[in-house]
């Protein structure tokens, strides 16, 4: 028993390919709420949501039991060849949840990738334009498309090109980060603002030639990079004003992570095609584009699908999640949780360096935040060394937490929004015992 973590450590060296990374040192038993109990009893306060995949908890009942009604009814048939009604009761659900009070509609597929890559596909068919704008710090997922849109070079994209074509890169608006000559935040975002008509426009991209413009409202991979609400409002105009699209992918800030069943609603930008995964079922394997219903429609018949989107099952849990998440009114929870880390991180953040640990920047929304580690506060110089000790030592203590950032040195922090009371300080006490 005492070593059974070591002997699946074996195997997974031995069965699982380098590439998946080193996961945090244990195998899951089980897994409730928000604590995870690995193999050998040990308890775990998870702080990672699954990368904010269970935002309701980790095996909710009310999701468990829909899962195991609709086992019994049917697996699979295949929406394209036999539809069924489920899929229309989320779909409803979804096109209510996101922001915009026009006609939508909703296409299902089973990850976030393929739902950024379907987005891409209405995009450019709606527009009759090929190129796609996303961000530096952005993340949108491994398969060929959305890895070229991603930003992350190591070890997303490294050795794996070439990438799609078409595909361009602005600034994301990172003001921890913004250079010198800049010395308010709201000049950062005017400076950013203008140089994608006066520079980017010209130099880069004609915005003719634009199908749509992809923003994470808040960096998830990227560190928990906040995009600024006069950033998107902006970025929006500037969409608008070029018909260019504008795609909001939500697969990591979406379903009441920020506060909002959808970050983007805190700037108040309507975007034309939203795509949403992760927590949407609750760790079964669904997403979601949602989208005006003439930019949906623009594609051909038979031009979506796919054999799995919109599986029964993971239907039969987003239901159920969406439900539930509507009783517990979590949108409201997640700012609740926000405030209770807020206050730790931002004392963190305020705290005189130690001489083995600098907290750069505390920042976040809703309950997603994150701790930038720097070796000095004056340079900014990224610790990613430090941080990933960090990790190590808050797992030896019970915490998951997950690293992030394109410099590595991101601690990110977003908890079930079902977790306990008690769990949530237990958990940041450790934080800030451990690095204080
Ligand atoms: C913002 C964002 N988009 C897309 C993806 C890709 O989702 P998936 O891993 O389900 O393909 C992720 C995954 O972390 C994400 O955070």
């Amino acid at each position: 028993m005492i070593n059974k973590n070591a002997k699946l450590s074996k195997k997974l060296k031995r069965l699982v390919p380098l590439g998946i990374g080193e996961p945090l040192p244990l195998f899951v038993k089980s897994a409730k709420g928000a604590i995870i109990i690995d193999v050998e009893g040990r308890r775990f306060i998870d702080f990672t949501s699954g990368i904010s995949t269970v935002n309701l908890g980790h095996a909710n009942k009310k999701v468990v039991q829909a899962i195991r009604d609709q086992a019994g009814k049917f697996l699979h048939t295949a929406f394209m060849v036999a539809p069924y009604e489920l899929y229309f009761q989320v779909a409803q659900e979804l096109t209510k949840l996101t922001p915009g009070k026009f006609a939508k509609k909703v296409f299902f597929a089973n990850s976030g990738a393929e739902a950024v890559e379907n987005a891409v596909k209405i995009a450019r068919k709606f527009t009759n334009r090929p190129a796609i704008v996303s961000f530096t710090h952005g993340f949108h997922g491994r398969t060929l498309l959305a890895l070229s849109l991603t930003s992350k070079v190591k070890p997303y994209k490294f050795g794996f090109g070439p990438f799609a074509p078409e595909i361009y890169h602005l600034e994301y608006p990172y003001s921890y980060r913004r250079p010198a000559h800049c010395q308010t935040e709201d000049e950062y975002i005017d400076t950013l603002l203008r140089s994608v008509e006066e520079e980017f426009f010209k130099g880069v991209v004609d915005p003719e030639h634009i199908a749509a413009v992809i923003i994470e409202p808040v960096a998830g991979e990227g560190g928990f990079i906040v995009a600024p609400p006069r950033y998107l409002q902006g970025l929006a105009k500037i969409c608008k004003k070029y018909g260019i699209l504008l795609i909001v992918d939500e697969v990591q800030t979406g379903f009441g992570r920020t506060g909002k069943w959808f970050a983007c609603e805190w700037s108040g930008v309507t975007p034309d095609l939203l795509v949403c995964a992760k927590s949407i079922a609750s760790g079964m394997p669904l997403s979601a584009v949602v989208g005006r219903r003439e930019i949906m429609d623009s594609v051909q018949p038979g031009g979506l699908g796919g054999t799995f989107g919109g599986n029964p099952i993971c239907l039969a849990a987003a239901l159920a999640t969406i439900k539930e998440m509507k009783r517990l009114n979590l949108p409201k929870r997640a700012r609740e949780i926000g405030e209770e880390i807020e206050k730790v991180f931002k004392y963190l953040e305020r705290t005189p360096p130690s001489a083995s640990c600098v907290v750069g920047e505390a920042r976040g929304l809703g309950a997603m935040w994150a701790l930038e580690i720097v070796k000095n506060k004056r340079t900014r110089e990224p610790d990613a060394k430090l941080a990933k000790k960090l990790i190590r030592r808050l797992f030896d203590s019970g915490v998951m937490i997950l690293g992030a950032g394109i410099l590595g040195n991101d601690l990110r922090v977003m908890p079930p929004l079902t977790i306990q009371e008690s769990d949530l300080k237990k958990g940041l006490n450790i934080i800030n015992s451990l690095i204080r």
